[in-house]
């Protein structure tokens, strides 16, 4: 099969498009024949070798070189084959998900069908290509950990991104009261996801403008904002989370007011959002769409950052 392969940490140019064996699916685990699969921060990670949450991303990704030569964990596609303890899924069934290592930047990809799901009916494949990982992560945060309630206002801190922009939908499942924080050109879409106020961070400091929330999202991460800068602009039991777990692991572990997450992609959650994508109340913003051959381009894009939404990858044509 295609796939796009690397044998060493490193830039972009690592990634190398060739012909490798195709895999063949474990007793729990279906292979995917994968029509488009998308770009995340942690394919940067793998790729780059850098070492993260204290050393754990190396342990995934491998010390002195790359323990998996395939990137790619979102995936939207058809089901090739199945193990022999697959009960969920067969042949013919099309399905998104991301497997726990990458593979999806490839035409066949083995997922364990617990992280798998039936691919939303009105999403064409580079859109569901889009959904796992980062609207797990909106999912994860804003229902899971903080138990999102009806009225409550919330703050979402780089409302642009792949999981700000699925974070504003999933937020809006439970109140009106969303605020979306990114740069102006991105305005527009966040008012269209649902958004009711905006702030351009480019000429407005949400945390001393007075405004008080129930939960402040950060879907930046990256040290752009912390828990410090946030504590005035929440209410009383105001909660601050953030996709940074580094930042906040040890340092707030008795603080029930600060949280990071470390986010599940699994079934449960990949049906509950197809319930809401086919009911058309979330959807996925797709900022631009690479062919597998130009992976290194895909990723070259991505690490630009500023992106409306998510950059996907194209693996077969008519998608
Ligand atoms: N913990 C987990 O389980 C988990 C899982 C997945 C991802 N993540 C993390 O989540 C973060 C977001 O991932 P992503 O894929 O959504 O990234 P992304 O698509 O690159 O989005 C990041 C967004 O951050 C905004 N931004 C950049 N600089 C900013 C600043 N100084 N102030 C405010 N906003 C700024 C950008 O919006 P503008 O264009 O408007 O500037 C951009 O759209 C990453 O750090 C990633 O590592 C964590």
């Amino acid at each position: 099969m295609k796939a796009v392969v690397y044998d060493k940490f490193g830039p972009p140019d690592v990634l190398e498009f060739k012909d490798v064996d195709k895999p063949t699916p474990k007793d729990n685990e279906i292979l995917l024949k994968v029509h488009a699969t998308s770009v995340n921060a942690i394919d940067m990670i793998f790729r780059s070798g850098a070492s993260l949450l204290f050393g754990f991303t190396k342990v995934m990704a491998g010390f002195r070189k790359p323990k998996v030569n395939i990137l790619g964990f979102d995936a939207s596609g058809e089901v090739d084959s199945v193990g022999n303890k697959v009960t969920k899924f067969k042949k013919g069934d099309l399905v998104y998900g991301a497997a726990m290592l990458p593979g999806g930047n490839a035409e066949y990809y083995r997922i364990a069908e617990e992280r798998a799901a039936l691919k939303p009916a009105n999403m064409t494949h580079i859109e569901a290509a889009a959904v796992p990982d980062a609207a797990c992560v909106a999912y994860s945060a804003l229902i899971d950990k903080v138990s999102i309630q009806e009225g409550q206002k919330v703050l979402i801190y780089g409302a642009s991104g792949g999981v700000g922009t699925f974070a504003i939908q999933v937020a809006r499942l439970f109140t009106t009261e969303v605020t979306a924080v990114c740069s102006t050109d991105k305005i527009s879409n966040a008012k269209e996801l649902g958004a009711k106020e905006i702030i351009d961070y480019t000429q407005e400091n949400f945390t001393t403008n007075g405004q008080v929330y129930d939960i402040i999202f950060d879907a930046v991460g990256r040290k752009k904002i912390t828990y410090k800068d946030c504590k005035k602009s929440l209410t009383k039991k105001g909660i601050y989370i953030t996709v940074d777990l580094e930042a906040v692991l040890f340092k707030y572990m008795f603080n029930k007011r600060v949280i990071g997450i470390f986010a599940p992609v699994n079934t449960q959650i990949l049906d509950f959002l197809r319930e809401q994508i086919e009911a058309r109340k979330i959807k996925s913003i797709v900022e631009k769409t690479f062919p597998l051959s130009q992976t290194a381009d895909a990723h070259r894009y991505y690490e630009k950052g500023h992106l409306k939404g998510k950059v996907v990858i194209s693996v077969i044509n008519n998608n």
